[in-house]
């Protein structure tokens, strides 16, 4: 059997943090339990190095956009490096080959009927060379940029008819339930495509860090949408469109996404597909965003969790089972040291360590190391069959994607040893004379943990590698057959003494995010000019319109306000800016407005500054408010606009 797992590839327009880390550990996961089967398998990790967003972030570095993507990808490829991912492939979407393949598959589609020139049409400025979507306007439509008036501009574009394939996506996920999961996930999309598919603008002629259309199409200022490049990856790393060496992995069978990614891929990428007569994925898997202190990690934020820095002080294997555990597949999850240190504690020190140094010690005292599973079935039928029935049912977990659910019947393998122990008393037999009953449950354990240690290889490698060899054996496929698939006994063999595996960690290891920075900002401005330490300020106190527009004002619509206890000045709101979630803010405006009074009203918010934690709760941006003697109002558009809209 063939099997093809890939993780998304990952923009280069910063440096990989939690998230990214998670998903390549499933995937790795997936990867290693394949293998471990004894399947052919091929795992594809990348980076996504083309688009606007790319090119505007090496400019403000001031570094030509290859070299920039050229050193992030690296750093990507690094980590997975240090963090013994182990990927057969790390594509790169400036590959040559990668573009290759992108401009056959474009061709392909365009010869299948499916791609047609017409006018994408937008508001426009051309100083920029930008389309602005209008809630991103400023008053009076002018660009959010530069401030300059933005024209209504029909800019040229290939389109992509998803539209035709409508309806055979919703036959497909129709007919194959499980090719979105978590399933919840597949009932969002229906939905979303039964409320009918636009054609999609797969070209931009707006900038150049992209692949260029076919050469056949003598149209040289179009280059591909990000995302139609950005998918083909999936194929083009197999070989298509080139020398389609790998093509035999396709169809995938588990493309693992972040939540926010999968309308790409499960409607766009199928219909994709569809158009190169090419079969879909066996399935999508859906993972949920990590959090910290229950906020989205954002690099403005500050929050963001660097895997390298915890894979150092915990253990990246430590870390791997931790994320898996932790979270049930598709949930969020929120990151703190203490939840790991929680499960190290009490999941591998307490459960699977303890247990080892028991077998360890146990084995030393009565049998010089010496284990012999000869009796184990006469005294402990019972324990052998119900881990039988535990390890082999973990499977179907792994299928569905439910790693924590895999985790946790398996820990049931150590409760099943632990108990046996506490039962049978292998010391009380010793001095009973009963040495064959105490070397049988001994031994029983070893079994027990050799087997759990063959399941739990492709989350943890190398820490089960090295109770495999404290156990006389090696983890490999046939050793899988044979402990797993033929339920078989180890030989006897003399167990080697190593150290506790996992010491116990009491305090957390690592500096917590750095926070100073998050009290500084006040909830409110001060009107007064000598409180605030603007040090960039020009002598003269003139700003250019450019250092105006780097603040970003917006119009927010409060949802929610309630009282801060304990505090006489602060109010908590939460805050609709037209993004995804709102905003908590917390402002001092308690002694002029009441929290019920705001809901329902607009505020107008600063909501590019540094996040700030006021009385230990974050507040997302600042309110605008005018103060004097007789009071404080706050600064309100005149008549209602749309949450999100900007102020300048
Ligand atoms: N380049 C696109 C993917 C193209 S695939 C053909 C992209 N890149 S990304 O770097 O922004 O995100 C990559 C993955 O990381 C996504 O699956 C995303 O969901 C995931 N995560 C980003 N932040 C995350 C968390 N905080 N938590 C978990 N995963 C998150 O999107």
């Amino acid at each position: 059997m063939k099997n093809y797992i890939t993780t998304p590839i990952y923009y280069v327009n910063g440096e990989a943090h939690i998230g990214h880390a998670y998903t390549t550990f499933i995937a790795d996961t997936l990867a290693r339990y394949s293998r471990l089967q004894g399947n052919e398998t091929y795992f594809l990790t990348g980076t996504d190095e083309h688009g606007q967003k790319i090119e505007e972030a090496a400019k403000k570095l001031g570094k030509p956009t290859q070299e920039f993507a050229d050193e992030i990808s690296a750093s990507f490829k690094n980590l997975w490096n240090e963090f013994d991912i182990s990927n057969d492939q790390f594509i790169r979407t400036t590959d040559v080959k990668h573009k290759i393949g992108v401009q056959a598959a474009f061709e392909k589609m365009m010869a299948k009927g499916d791609i047609y020139k017409d006018f994408y049409e937008g508001n426009y400025c051309v100083s920029c060379e930008t389309f602005f979507p209008e809630s991103q306007l400023m008053d009076g439509g002018c660009c959010p940029d530069c401030g300059r008036a933005t024209t209504i501009v029909k800019e040229e574009s290939y389109f992509f008819l998803l539209s035709k394939y409508e309806k055979p996506l919703m036959d497909y996920y129709e007919a194959h339930t499980d090719f979105i999961l978590p399933k919840s996930r597949r009932n969002e999309v229906m939905s979303f495509v039964k409320g009918g598919l636009h054609d999609l603008s797969v070209t931009r002629t707006s900038f150049s860090w992209g692949v260029p259309v076919p050469t056949s199409l003598n149209d040289d200022k179009h280059v591909m949408y990000v995302w139609l490049d950005a998918l083909l990856n999936y194929v083009t790393a197999l070989g298509y469109g080139n020398d389609e060496a790998k093509m035999g992995f396709w169809p995938a069978t588990t493309q693992l996404v972040g939540k926010d990614i999968l309308r790409f891929h499960a409607i766009y990428w199928p219909a994709f597909l569809m158009s190169l007569d090419l079969p879909l994925p066996k399935r999508i898997g859906a993972h949920g965003w990590w959090t910290r202190d229950g906020e989205k990690m954002s690099k403005s934020k500050g929050n963001v969790v660097d895997p390298r820095e915890v894979a150092q002080h915990y253990g990246v294997e430590n870390l791997r089972y931790f994320m898996m555990r932790e979270v049930p597949f598709g949930q969020d999850g929120d990151f703190s040291q203490r939840a790991l240190i929680d499960r190290m504690n009490s999941d591998l020190s307490n459960d699977l360590g303890n247990l080892l140094n028991r077998v360890i010690g146990m084995s030393e005292k009565y049998s010089d190391f010496a284990i012999d599973s000869v009796d184990v079935l006469k005294y402990h039928t019972k324990e052998i069959d119900d881990a039988h029935a535990i390890l082999g049912g973990l499977e179907t977990y792994l299928n569905d994607l439910q790693l924590h659910r895999y985790l946790e019947e398996l820990w049931k393998v150590f409760t099943i040893g632990n108990k046996a122990i506490e039962e049978h008393a292998p010391w009380v037999k010793i001095k009973e004379g009963r040495t064959d009953e105490a070397l049988a449950t001994v031994a029983l354990v070893a079994n027990l943990l050799a087997k759990a240690a063959v399941m739990l290889h492709a989350i943890m490698p190398k820490t089960t590698a090295t109770i495999a060899d404290a156990l006389g054996f090696e983890i490999t496929t046939k050793s899988y057959q044979a402990l797993i698939l033929n339920k078989e006994l180890l030989q006897a063999f003399t167990i080697k003494k190593i150290p506790p595996l996992f010491p116990r960690v009491e305090e957390p290891l690592m500096p917590e995010a750095p926070k100073a920075m998050l009290d500084e900002v006040p909830a409110v401005p001060t009107t007064k000019t000598e409180d605030k330490k603007v040090s960039t300020v020009p002598e003269d106190g003139l700003i250019t319109i450019d250092q105006f527009f780097q603040t970003s004002i917006k119009v927010g619509t409060v949802l929610e306000a309630e009282e801060v206890p304990k505090s006489s000045k602060l109010l908590k709101l939460k805050v609709d800016l037209g993004e995804e979630s709102p905003r908590q803010i917390v402002a001092g405006i308690r002694e002029y407005y009441s929290a019920q009074s705001l809901v329902g009203t607009q505020v107008c918010v600063v909501a590019n500054l540094k996040p700030a934690k006021l009385m230990g709760m974050l507040s997302e941006g600042m309110i605008l408010a005018a103060k004097d003697e007789d009071g404080l109002c706050l600064i309100r558009p005149e008549t209602s606009r749309k949450s999100g809209c900007s102020v300048g």
